[in-house]
């Protein structure tokens, strides 16, 4: 079957994060900035502008008419179609035992930051990083240690004198990696994660590895999952994963925490039963089996065309936006953006992007000071918007440099 990925769907009207909802003073508000005839363009947080595999619209459309929508708990079913997928796409054998059901995996990084870190305890994060981690970190009374990634000739790194550094400070207890890494868009390789595992192994330092972006990856890059490298990161590690990005399922809330390890599954559960949580969303459910059991064929599409929206993304920037740079993401729908060309500080850039050019991006400051300057780019979506919102921005930018060339002495 041949999936439409070019197709605009109108997502208004369906309580669309993306689509109804803005930042505006540090709040976010409904909005009705994205309706109107000279709409802004949202290419702002995680989810993507298309239809979900076809067996998953047509289980949930099952589900849907049964007409009954008591509680729901996984089945055994529910617990191979996830050991199937990650056994199948990413080589590695996950014990029925060390799956935990959550409602999303930042709710699952505030719990492990809870189970696992002691106020005044730190956790070491990466950034610029998915600002999330920050609020998991603090909500939790527990603070940020920061190894920030390193940019050399287009590319972020890990700086591993850094790391061994902040790692040797005893009140880190736990560090959480972002694999494949939002928002640069880095797959980490095997040698990296080795040298990444081993220094926390060192130090007693737990590792959390959201592998929420693992399975978009563009060819010619390899997804290591952290556990599966030895039996000593799986009893190091807890991994959280979803079918969420990768089948467009956010807002059925439905992830899977995965702790081989029973003592520390142990202490996670506990936390989970502190906060009332058992069972799952009767739609998570089904949808989860349905993506990870039938929806290779419609991922496979997916890469494609989203690696050719990248290809025009790069191309169109290289030739009519040079002030700008793309970081090439090696996976991840997601791209980051160097803007520092543009010579504007970060609010005026923000401002910019949203009111020159009229497209909504996320602010590259939000993952962290290291972001300032950059802005991140959702390319999930039909290749006409993405064209309508690199056209705006190359407007813009011209405008702009000519107001700029103008009014240099
Ligand atoms: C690295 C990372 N983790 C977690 C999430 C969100 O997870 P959830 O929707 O399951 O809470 C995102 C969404 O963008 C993400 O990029």
């Amino acid at each position: 079957m041949k999936y439409d990925f070019d197709m605009e769907i109108d997502r208004r009207n369906s309580y669309s994060l993306k689509w109804e909802f803005m930042h505006t003073g540090g709040k976010l508000a409904h909005t009705t900035r994205f309706l109107n005839e000279n709409r802004v363009l949202p290419m702002w947080v995680a989810d993507m502008d298309f239809v979900s595999p076809k067996p998953v619209v047509d289980a949930l459309t099952q589900r849907a008419q049964h007409g009954i929508y008591g509680y729901t708990a996984p089945t055994q079913s529910f617990y191979n179609s996830v050991i199937g997928w990650m056994e199948r796409r990413h080589g590695w054998r996950v014990g029925r035992q060390w799956i935990c059901v959550t409602p999303g995996v930042v709710p699952a990084l505030n719990m492990l930051v809870r189970a696992f870190a002691s106020p005044g305890d730190r956790v070491l994060i990466q950034p610029p990083v998915y600002h999330p981690f920050y609020g998991a970190i603090e909500n939790n009374g527990a603070e940020p240690a920061l190894n920030p990634l390193i940019l050399e000739n287009g590319r972020y790194g890990m700086d591993i004198t850094d790391l061994e550094t902040k790692c040797k400070d005893p009140r880190v207890k736990l560090a959480v990696l972002c694999s494949p890494h939002n928002p640069v868009g880095r797959v980490w390789t095997r040698d990296e994660l080795i040298c990444f595992g081993e220094i926390c192994l060192d130090n007693d330092i737990l590792v959390v590895s959201d592998e929420i972006h693992g399975d978009l990856i563009y060819r010619d890059n390899v997804f290591t999952p952290f556990a599966s490298i030895s039996e000593v990161f799986s009893e190091n590690s807890i991994t959280c994963t979803s079918p969420s990005k990768t089948f467009n399922l956010a807002g059925l809330q439905t992830s899977c925490i995965i702790i081989p390890n029973p003592d520390l599954r142990s202490r996670f559960e506990k936390i989970l039963q502190r906060n009332g949580l058992f069972g799952l969303g009767a739609f998570g459910a089904v949808a989860l089996q349905a993506a990870y059991d039938h929806g290779e064929e419609w991922l496979v599409q997916l890469l494609e065309y989203i690696k050719g929206n990248l290809e025009y993304l790069e191309a169109y920037v290289v030739r009519y936006i040079p002030q700008l740079t793309v970081i090439r993401p090696e996976g991840t729908y997601l791209v980051w953006l160097d803007c520092r060309g543009l010579g504007l500080d970060k609010r005026m850039l923000k401002k910019f992007m949203l009111e020159e050019a009229g497209v909504y991006l996320d602010a590259g400051f939000i993952f962290g000071p290291e972001g300032e300057g950059f802005e991140r780019i959702n390319i999930a979506c039909p290749r006409s918007i993405l064209a309508e919102a690199l056209d705006r921005i190359r407007e813009a930018v011209g405008r702009f440099s000519s107001d700029g060339a103008r009014q240099a002495p």
